[in-house]
């Protein structure tokens, strides 16, 4: 999808498209008593529903998203919660950080995009990694594209298969790599059962 479409989107939803609370996946790895990470990177962050949450956690956050609009409304609702995030308006496929900058955790939450759209966003959030970073996903898994329940993006191509994950990061300590249904309660467009795929690794 452009980002003029999502940025439609985000215009009818100033107040969080997929609600304000965070996905259940970033809480759960948060909540790990493995997980220590200080510093976070989210990339389709969207208007940063989980970015807002990990830096009110205390992890120092830098989030990217395809739509300015998103961005914008991230900030106004950073500012409402009293959190700072670095907010960056750019497209995974050639978004750069800085020569050197690495994070201790990546974020790709629901990126709804192409093959070679969700590889570069999960290649890039790997090399962006510190040792002993975790890399955390979750997006819908093939299989919801025969729910018929209305859930997801609709066509096959955009969405997730877990084998992706092994090619993608031949490297990678797997943590969990689960594929199954979960209900999911977030805002008015993702709310029912769905089918999905959550990853979580880490770079040693
Ligand atoms: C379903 S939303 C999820 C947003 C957020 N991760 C969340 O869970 O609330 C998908 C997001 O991916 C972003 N996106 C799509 N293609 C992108 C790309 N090539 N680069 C960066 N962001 C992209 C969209 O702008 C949108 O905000």
């Amino acid at each position: 999808m452009s980002s003029s479409k999502w940025d439609q989107k985000y215009e009818a939803a100033p107040g969080g498209l997929f609600g304000n609370s965070p996905n259940e996946y970033v809480r759960e790895i948060a909540a790990r008593s493995d997980f220590a990470a200080r510093t976070g990177l989210c990339l389709a962050d969207g208007d940063g529903r989980n970015s807002r949450w990990l830096a009110a956690r205390g992890l120092q956050m830098t989030a990217v998203d395809l739509s300015a609009v998103a961005c914008a409304n991230g900030e106004r609702l950073d500012a409402a919660a009293g959190v700072r995030v670095e907010r960056i308006a750019g497209d995974v496929e050639d978004w750069q950080p800085a020569e050197g900058r690495r994070w201790e955790a990546v974020f790709v939450m629901y990126l709804q995009a192409p093959e070679a759209t969700r590889m570069a966003a999960v290649q890039r959030g790997w090399i962006a990694l510190d040792a002993g970073g975790w890399i955390v996903v979750e997006a819908f898994a093939k299989a919801q594209a025969a729910a018929g329940n209305g859930l997801g993006p609709g066509s096959l191509d955009l969405m997730y298969d877990l084998e992706e994950f092994c090619a993608w990061l031949p490297d990678a300590e797997v943590v969990e790599a689960l594929a199954g249904r979960i209900g999911l309660d977030e805002g008015g467009r993702h709310h029912g059962l769905a089918h999905v795929v959550r990853f979580a690794a880490r770079k040693y």
